[in-house]
């Protein structure tokens, strides 16, 4: 049998003599010269063939000199692989266990209070820190001359926005954003003109929760975050609600925690403001949207601000809330 080329070269001479104009002709050389034509193919499968088999060659090559059998290093690994990975074992001695880095304890902390309302159906929402007056008081039922204002004062602008004085705000921008029913919960990081000391910082953080729908009740608003308290701090935590007062919630609850399990043991600590949202609230998102759709004739809700940096002090017993944000390695390192 023939080479393909030769079959080929004689198709290709058979139908140039064959050709009866110069159209003819042109379709003829693009059918065996062109770009896709039959010559090119032959040539171009004939090289992609090879070249995988240069290929290949090359990487069975690579994957030889790779021993599998090599014990591996260790991510979280002071303990375990700390010495090997610090004596240096050849060119893999400046990936040590301490240069990978790990949550800081604040973060550990969200995380695993995201997990546990995630768990109950809480949906995320988000707000900006850099805030308007109108979603950080008016909307919460605090107009200007309110004065919750001046006990949350905070760092203004110069064009008037604001640092949100809480997560709050997040609850009039879910409610501006969609209808009810609605569950949400928003963490961020909140700032407040406060003396520093060990338990107060310009900035902290919050993760606010809101629950509208029909028929919410104190009883909701309670068992949820008993749950919360319970998972999160153990099952024999005692949780209590003690009244309080917050312009935008109506009854209002200060939440307590006292449990044997932490260092803190017999003593109740303040971990949160809660209540049911009040009326004002929903005039205020319904009035800013136009319609009626917060109608607080037909919807109720419940609303809760945890401190986060307070249940992270508690739950890994930090004395002072600076801590958080020093950056000392010797304290992060800790909670690696
Ligand atoms: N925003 C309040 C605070 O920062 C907490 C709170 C949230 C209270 C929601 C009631 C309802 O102190």
């Amino acid at each position: 049998m023939n080479h393909p080329l030769e079959q080929l070269r004689d198709d290709a001479l058979r139908e140039i003599e064959a050709a009866s104009d110069e159209q003819a002709l042109e379709a003829t050389r693009i059918k065996y010269l062109g770009k896709s034509g039959s010559i090119s193919a032959w040539g171009e499968q004939t090289i992609e063939s090879r070249t995988g088999q240069f290929r290949s060659q090359k990487e069975s090559g690579a994957l030889s000199e790779i021993d599998v059998t090599l014990p591996g290093i260790g991510r979280s690994g002071y303990s375990g692989y700390g010495g090997y990975a610090r004596s240096g074992a050849g060119g893999y001695s400046g990936y040590s266990a301490k240069e990978i880095g790990s949550l800081h304890p604040l973060t550990q902390m969200l995380e695993r209070s995201i997990q546990i309302f995630r768990r109950m159906g809480f949906a995320l929402a988000d707000g900006p820190d850099v805030e308007d007056e109108w979603h950080c008081f008016d909307a919460l039922n605090m107009p200007p001359e309110h004065p919750a204002r001046n006990e949350q004062d905070t760092f203004y602008l110069s064009d008037g926005r604001l640092l949100r004085t809480h997560t709050s705000t997040v609850q009039i921008r879910a409610m501006e954003s969609a209808p009810p029913p609605l569950r949400v919960i928003a963490p961020g990081a909140a700032y407040r003109r406060d003396e520093i000391d060990a338990t107060h910082s310009a900035q902290f953080h919050q993760i606010e929760g809101l629950y509208v729908d029909k028929n919410v009740s104190v009883a909701d608003l309670k068992g949820t975050l008993e749950f919360f308290m319970r998972e999160l701090f153990g099952p024999d935590t005692e949780v209590q609600f003690r009244l309080h007062y917050f312009p935008f919630t109506e009854p209002s609850l200060e939440i307590y925690v006292k449990s044997k399990a932490l260092k803190k043991g017999e003593q109740w600590i303040e971990v949160a403001g809660s209540g049911m949202v009040h009326p004002a609230v929903f005039e205020e998102v319904n009035k800013a949207s136009g319609d009626n759709a917060y109608d607080p004739e037909k919807w109720t809700g419940y609303a809760f601000g945890l401190g986060m940096d307070r249940l992270a002090m508690i739950l890994f017993d930090i004395p002072d809330i600076r801590l958080f944000a020093q950056n000392d390695l010797r304290f992060l390192r800790q909670f690696a």
